[in-house]
């Protein structure tokens, strides 16, 4: 094993022998080198003179450039828009970041918490998770409705086993049959990664404070038992919560810090909390109980491994996006310009609700519950999903999602308010065609 990965494991394993357990094989022997980046950060201070270390272009002092490039970039200079960004991101943006999430989550102040890492997106976050902490052959709870993805991500990419809970037991969450499948888990393997996405793609649902209470108490005990719990809380929608019952903060909050057994795993991204889905902005925290503080060497270790991960697969994240987003996080509107989106949202999903309200739907559909998110879906009665997609698309020219043979999946964030009584009308239209057939 290379000596820097060494130290780094020593580290994480005097701060907490648990976290060291729960990496994979690859997540143990994953590094950030000392060479070029390290030599080149050490240029930056302390060159005066020239700085000749590392492999771009300097005109005048500036990111050499061609005018046909920065002509799309007004505002921007060279500089910013065109070098490469660190490998675990710009400290300033990282930092912006974290101060947006503790107000975001009051419940996370003075709780232990690394410095998030810049992320390709969350999905790439997802995905830098599976790689240090997930070993072929371990087990990553998820619920039957979940985001696709997941499977490529886990199962494909890392050799996992996802174990899938019926998500939803009446109007709310299968909170019996997601203790049962953990504690199955651990009993049989000691180890477990929970994959908790809220609001939830597909079904826009978001738990309530007291379902939010009782998942992070098993996840809790789960720890306490004895087994080693990677918590990874997937926040892609996080303050897209349209109802007064809803939790309103990451259940993140509740498992920082919690249990020297519980890694809390924070993935979120600018993509969808700061409409900016092409951007490709992501982040990735981590927190876990003990002694380890905020500043322990624990969480500086992990944090290189992320960014080993990174420097090995993209080398870094685009420098441009980071700055447009660290210049939005740093506006003084930023928060009143986030909660107007949502609240266009929330108008959306309101409008859903009042059109199913109707008792001619039922005929064709039960939707299932939602609250949050950009998401809703319906379970059809009689007719085949991908039949009534295929046939909405052919004769209706209207597009959504088959999730399964029976479960439709109705992204109402892409829909202006006028449009969704009209769209359920359609839909029903498109179900009697294949009903009656
Ligand atoms: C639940 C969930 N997680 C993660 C992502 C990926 O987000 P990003 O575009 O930042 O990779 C999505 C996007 O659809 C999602 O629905």
């Amino acid at each position: 094993m290379n000596p820097i990965a060494l130290e780094l494991n020593n580290a994480i394993a005097a701060a907490n022998p648990h976290v060291l357990e729960m990496l994979s094989t690859l997540g143990r022997e994953m590094y950030m080198p000392k060479g070029i980046l390290t030599q080149a950060a050490e240029a930056k201070q302390h060159a005066h003179r020239y700085d000749a270390t590392i492999g771009t272009a300097m005109e005048h002092g500036q990111a050499m450039n061609l005018p046909s490039v920065m002509a799309s970039l007004k505002g921007l200079s060279p500089n910013d828009a065109l070098l490469y960004a660190p490998a675990p991101g710009l400290m300033a943006l990282r930092q912006e970041w974290q101060r947006k999430t503790l107000v975001d989550n009051p419940d996370l102040q003075g709780k232990p918490m690394s410095l998030p890492v810049v992320t390709n997106g969350l999905t790439h976050g997802l995905s830098l998770v599976g790689d240090l902490f997930v070993e072929p052959g371990d087990v990553v709870l998820v619920p039957d409705m979940m985001w696709e993805n997941y499977h490529l991500i886990f199962a494909v990419g890392r050799q996992a086993q996802l174990r899938q809970f019926p998500f939803f037991k009446g109007n709310g969450l299968n909170l019996d049959g997601f203790r049962k499948a953990l504690n199955e888990i651990c009993a049989e393997r000691g180890k477990v990664v929970v994959l908790m996405n809220f609001p939830n793609n597909p079904t826009g649902y978001a738990p309530s404070e007291s379902e939010a209470r009782e998942i992070a108490a098993a996840l809790r005990a789960a720890a306490a038992g004895g087994a080693n719990v990677v918590a990874l809380v997937d926040d892609a929608y996080f303050g897209l919560f349209f109802e007064e019952q809803v939790l309103k903060r990451s259940i993140f909050g509740q498992l920082a810090g919690a249990h020297p057994r519980l890694l809390a795993i924070k993935a979120d991204a600018a993509t969808k909390e700061a409409y900016v889905w092409g951007l490709r902005i992501g982040f990735l925290a981590f927190s876990t109980g003990g002694t380890a503080a905020s500043d322990s060497p624990l969480y500086q270790a992990l944090e290189k491994k992320v960014a080993g991960c990174i420097r090995a697969a993209v080398s870094n994240c685009s420098q441009l996006s980071q700055k447009v987003v660290l210049e939005a996080l740093r506006h003084p509107d930023f928060m009143a310009q986030r909660s107007a989106k949502a609240a266009v949202l929330q108008a959306r999903a309101a409008k859903v609700k009042e059109v199913l309200a109707q008792d001619r739907f039922d005929e064709a559909w039960t939707p299932y519950p939602f609250n949050s998110g950009y998401f809703m879906c319906l379970r059809l009665k009689r007719v085949n999903a991908e039949a009534l997609r295929q046939h909405l698309l052919k004769a209706y020219g209207i597009g959504v999602i088959a999730n399964n043979d029976t479960d439709i999946r109705i992204a109402f964030s892409c829909l202006e308010l006028d449009q969704i009584s009209d769209l359920f009308e359609l839909l029903l239209k498109a179900w009697r065609d294949l009903a009656a057939a």
